[in-house]
């Protein structure tokens, strides 16, 4: 591809209406505000300095990259740091040119962490209005159970979600480690969610086989597959995935830092694509991971050569899959259809 190409490819990508359904909003905290937080909470031993901290963020494994985030995790203390993450999200969606995000938050660990659970309602709910009035970016919750912290967690962020019940939360997650974390253990405080009104959206297949997302699907009634990587080595489930439409949530990026994939071009998404599944693009933790969205579209679309209209595809099958009123998807994709005809 010349470079002339490139740069009209990158144009178009930058011009797509996006929609991102799978970040978290510590992993999205931007690097100079990890710094700022490094310097202010000594005791979680987060670098305070660039380099340093890009060497902290460079991962050995999965495991390693979950001891990071969870030390970044615990520098949130009060509704001023979730606001200004909250705040710093919507300013780097709205540059690339994302009007929604679903944003997961983890309640349990903040709790655990010292964050009193009104300070982060609050900053959440100052965050997302600054996002919507300053950036024009609409963001909605997701609260899910760290998977590590076993059933106690599960029950504890179900009842959170369901007491507390902000503006915005659309839906109820699954995230952490999955070897050794079944996710059946689970099911009850999914049930009771979805029966709440809550749509179920758990991590399975990023970490471990196929099994986890048909434990995922059978057990907690998964609308989205957060990663679903594995689902590669299963063709049952690859057609059942597409068949059922159930959108994954891939992270290319993400998963070529945690070393779950050794290069994009082998990455699954190629054979999802292929086997007719509805993927959507996604960057889980990007400065973290030193990524960004249109980069997650770049990427794709230079691997796998894709044309302007299978990657405005790859746009709508996010705006499509979004836990958004019709009328609003409606709006987003006739956007992008407008973008495709002139483009
Ligand atoms: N929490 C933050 N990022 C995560 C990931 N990629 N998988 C599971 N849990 C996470
Ligand atoms: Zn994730």
């Amino acid at each position: 591809m010349s470079e002339f190409e490139r740069a009209e490819l990158r144009a178009f990508i930058q011009a797509l209406p996006k929609a991102e359904l799978h970040v978290h909003l510590v992993g999205s905290a931007g690097i100079d505000t990890v710094l700022a937080l490094a310097k202010r909470r000594p005791e979680a031993g987060v670098p305070t300095d660039r380099e340093e901290l890009a060497r902290f963020f460079t991962f050995r494994d999965f495991s390693h990259f979950l001891t990071v985030y969870w030390a970044v995790g615990s520098m949130v203390r009060d509704r001023h740091d979730v606001h200004t993450l909250v705040t710093g999200l919507a300013k780097d969606l709205a540059g690339q040119n994302a009007r929604y995000a679903e944003v997961t938050v983890t309640p349990y660990n903040h709790l655990l962490d010292g964050l009193p659970g009104d300070e982060l309602l609050e900053g959440l709910a100052t965050g997302r209005a600054a996002a919507a009035a300053e950036h024009g970016v609409e963001l909605a919750w997701c609260f899910d159970i760290p998977g590590e912290k076993g059933v106690e967690a599960g029950r504890e962020t179900l009842l959170f979600a369901l007491r507390e019940r902000p503006d915005g939360l659309v839906s109820f997650g699954l995230g952490g480690p999955e070897v050794g974390v079944g996710r059946a253990q689970f099911e009850p405080f999914f049930t009771a969610a979805r029966e709440a009104g809550l749509h179920s959206v758990p991590h399975a297949g990023e970490t471990s086989g196929p099994a986890t997302i048909w434990s995922a699907l059978h057990d907690l009634g998964a609308e989205r597959i957060g990663h679903g990587t594995s689902c590669a080595a299963d063709p049952r489930l690859l057609a059942h995935l597409a068949e059922h439409r159930i959108p994954v949530e891939v992270c290319p990026t993400s998963n070529l830092r945690t070393r779950q994939v050794e290069s994009l071009a082998s990455h699954p998404v190629r054979r999802m694509l292929d086997h007719g599944v509805t993927v959507t693009l996604n960057t889980d933790d990007p400065p973290m991971f030193g990524a960004t969205l249109n980069g997650e579209y770049l990427g794709v679309a230079e691997t796998l050569g894709l044309r302007p209209a299978e990657i405005a595809q790859l746009a709508r099958n996010a705006v499509q899959a979004a836990f958004l009123p019709a009328q609003r998807k409606s709006d987003l994709l006739a956007e992008i259809d407008a973008l495709v005809t002139t483009g």
